[in-house]
């Protein structure tokens, strides 16, 4: 078995990821993509400054991570990933480790964003995680015609460090899957562990990050944002770790 499990990983290692960030290897989050920074609504910046920034630094805990800074009033500060370069027809799986300092009220974590459709029916952000009162949702937009529909919610509290694994098929129609601490979760929606969506309607991209809860100042910390093409690309990202039910202890392999 473990020679079987060996074999696997070391196949699944030779996988290219997309998004390799890791704060505690001490990654410029500059590899996450593009960095959106705006105090006001569509006002872009386009450099850190002390009120609005995202820089490698320390949690509260004193543990590595890219610190996602904003004043009170400023709207967002958020990585932009895979820009122009997500497509039809594929699996993404995501894995994103956080906290967060503040568990504010609309404050948006993660997007999957739509750039193209939006504009003649498709939904604008076909998927995203945003805190409502006082939970983490996940949510769901059909279309542009409708609103976010919570699928799924959790309760978070602060400096604590979560792990997400988001599994996205872009196919027409596609599904998306969530993984919480490493559990694959249900959606209260469906009562599924697959929700069959439209997660593509022209071409939507993955944002990390701070967006909205602007009525306090937010700090958010990210410890690990990998992106790839197998589940096997965000087991330690995610939290997702199966193969320690056989007796086996992978510590996966980057870069490679
Ligand atoms: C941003 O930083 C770059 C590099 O340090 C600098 O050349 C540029 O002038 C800065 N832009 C603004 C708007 O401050
Ligand atoms: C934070 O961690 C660093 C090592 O990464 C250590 O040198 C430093 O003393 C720690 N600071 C505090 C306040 O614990
Ligand atoms: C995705 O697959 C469907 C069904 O096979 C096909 O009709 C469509 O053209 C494909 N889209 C792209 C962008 O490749
Ligand atoms: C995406 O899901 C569709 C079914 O909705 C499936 O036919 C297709 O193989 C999936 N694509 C990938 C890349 O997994
Ligand atoms: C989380 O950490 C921040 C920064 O140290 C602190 O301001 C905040 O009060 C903490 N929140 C809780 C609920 O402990
Ligand atoms: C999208 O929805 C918004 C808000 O409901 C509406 O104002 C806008 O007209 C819609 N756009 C399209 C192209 O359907
Ligand atoms: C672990 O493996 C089992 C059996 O293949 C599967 O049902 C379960 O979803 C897996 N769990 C995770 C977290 O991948
Ligand atoms: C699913 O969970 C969300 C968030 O907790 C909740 O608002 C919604 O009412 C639930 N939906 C169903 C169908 O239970």
């Amino acid at each position: 078995m473990k020679v079987v499990l060996l074999f696997l990983f070391a196949t699944a290692a030779l996988a290219k990821l997309l998004v390799d960030f890791s704060a505690a290897e001490g990654d410029n989050p500059s590899v996450i993509g593009l960095r959106n920074l705006e105090a006001a609504r569509s006002v872009a910046q386009s450099n850190n400054t002390a009120d609005l920034y995202i820089e490698l630094g320390k949690d509260p805990r004193n543990v590595s991570a890219a610190h996602f800074h904003r004043i009170k009033g400023d709207i967002r500060a958020e990585y932009h990933a895979l820009n122009k370069k997500t497509v039809a027809n594929t699996t993404y799986y995501i894995g994103y480790a956080f906290s967060l300092a503040q568990i504010q009220q609309s404050l948006m974590i993660w997007q999957f964003k739509e750039y193209v459709a939006n504009s003649h029916g498709g939904a604008n952000i076909p998927l995203a995680m945003e805190i409502v009162n006082g939970r983490l949702e996940f949510q769901y937009q059909a279309s542009n015609g409708t609103g976010r529909i919570a699928q799924w919610s959790t309760s978070i509290v602060a400096n604590q460090t979560y792990r997400a694994g988001i599994v996205i098929n872009t196919s027409t129609p596609g599904w998306v899957q969530l993984y919480w601490d490493g559990t694959l979760q249900t959606f209260n929606t469906t009562g599924s562990k697959k929700l069959i969506a439209t997660t593509f309607p022209g071409r939507a991209d993955p944002k990390f990050g701070a967006y909205r809860g602007e009525a306090v100042g937010i700090d958010t910390f990210v410890y690990d944002i990998r992106i790839g093409t197998q589940l096997d690309d965000i087991r330690a990202a995610a939290g997702i770790n199966n193969l320690t039910a056989c007796g086996f202890h992978p510590k996966p392999a980057r870069r490679v």
